[in-house]
């Protein structure tokens, strides 16, 4: 039998104060299910939600509470602690915790504990949406990813989705079975960033072509499969470039983003983007645009409607995807298909050229939604994924595009 992933590996948790918290005892258990050992330390907050008692009896250690204990002195203080842990984990991650570790600023076990490692640390983080938006969470989590070189903290999450608070958006805490996933690559990788000094270019949203100056033509993409995409290929170490059609998502942490509106101005970012190691075409671009469009509004008339004349737009799939000095070694489009996902995505793949068609079966409810159900078509084969979240499917495609990179 196959040795479990974390066979006689080290994990200490840190366990935050914030709803999440729950979901660090089943984070608990497959730890150790992995055959992962597990020790707590447990914040005053955190110590709110979950019971010392619950983690003492999952993980089978005394749970860790105080900076100042006698007798944890001792037999083991947050020195020894982070000397005996091969990996420390945060999850939840609290803006609180986040800001302390960003800052240096060391006044009970938890953050100590953070400054006083020189090992690998992962944050889950877990908050409000706006808090998780704030530019100082933000300037916080991107400082403490600069500080990858000292003790490589990584992070996973937060995902999108319906929040404890009743509020919608990007806060909730990675699922623990994705926390496990970041847990073995870290534990796995040279540094659990394999996509360091890899270049990205993503697309994501839909087009806005326009008819004159206030109407235009446009489509449901809500642009979250390609946010998440490029979210996952910068956790990873990739730099990111997002091309970006209009949408109301916050542009993930660590990746850089160009707004565009219409096909034409997508293909020109795009290429600028370049050189890139690997391009992520998941925008909806629109087929066509308006022929001439009209320089003032265009006015109700005598006349009736006018008549749109469309012309086709420009393929950036294709351009991207054909022979060049430019040409990214790992190119993938998306196919949003009704019927025949397989087919309709395998004569995708050999029309526009790409390496890879994630094909999307969008007969159910993916607009806009959390959900989607994908299957990842190359020019060896196709597998079906699972039904997932969004932010699930982008961490797999990240890890199968490091993979294919770092073997390449
Ligand atoms: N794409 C592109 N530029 C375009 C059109 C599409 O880059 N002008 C990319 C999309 O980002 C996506 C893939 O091509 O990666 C989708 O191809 P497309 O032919 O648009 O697929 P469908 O809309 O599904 O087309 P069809 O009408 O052939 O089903």
């Amino acid at each position: 039998m196959a040795q479990a992933p974390l066979t006689s590996r080290k994990i200490l948790l840190i366990v935050g104060g914030g709803i999440a918290a729950y979901k660090a005892l089943e984070l608990v258990r497959l730890i150790r299910k992995a055959g992962g050992e597990v020790q707590a330390v447990l914040t005053a907050a955190g110590a709110e939600f979950v019971t010392p008692l619950s983690l003492a009896a999952l993980t089978g250690h005394p749970v860790r509470q105080t900076l100042f204990m006698p007798e944890d002195e001792t037999s083991m203080g947050h020195i020894e602690l982070s000397r005996w842990a091969d990996l420390i984990v945060v999850a939840p991650a609290t803006a609180g915790l986040i800001a302390k570790a960003a800052n240096g600023l060391a006044d009970d076990l938890a953050s100590t504990t953070l400054i006083a490692t020189d090992k690998k640390t992962l944050l889950a983080p877990a908050m409000n949406v706006r808090m998780w938006l704030h530019p100082a969470v933000q300037a916080n989590v991107e400082r403490l990813k600069g500080f990858d070189g000292f003790h490589g903290m990584a992070v996973v999450g937060p995902d999108d989705g319906e929040m404890a608070c009743g509020e919608y958006g990007p806060g909730r805490m990675a699922e623990p079975a994705a926390i496990m996933d970041a847990i073995v690559r870290l534990l796995d990788g040279p540094d659990g960033r394999p996509l360091s000094g890899k270049r990205a270019v993503v697309t994501a949203g839909p087009t806005f072509e326009a008819i004159d100056p206030v109407r235009g033509l446009t489509n449901r993409s809500s642009g979250k499969q390609g946010y998440a995409i490029a979210a996952a290929l910068a956790d990873l170490g990739a730099e990111v470039t997002l091309v970006s059609g209009p949408t109301a998502l916050a542009v993930p942490v660590g990746v850089t983003r160009i707004d565009v509106e219409s096909a034409v101005e997508m293909q020109r970012a795009t290429h600028a983007a370049l050189p890139a190691d690997v391009a992520v075409l998941s925008a909806a671009v629109a087929d066509w645009r308006v022929d001439g469009v009209a320089s003032g509004k265009i006015k109700k008339g005598p006349g009736g409607p006018p008549t749109l004349a469309l012309i086709e737009n420009p393929d950036i799939l294709a351009g991207l995807a054909a022979p060049g000095p430019n040409r990214p070694t790992l190119v993938i489009g998306f196919a949003a298909e009704t019927s025949d996902l397989e087919t309709n995505a395998r004569s995708k793949l050999s029309r526009k050229g790409c390496d890879w068609i994630v094909g999307n079966d969008v007969s159910d409810d993916v607009f806009g939604s959390d959900g989607n159900t994908v299957m990842l078509v190359t020019r060896e084969g196709a597998e079906t994924w699972p039904r997932q979240s969004k932010a699930e499917i982008a961490r797999a495609l990240a890890a199968r595009i490091a993979d294919h990179l770092t073997k390449a």
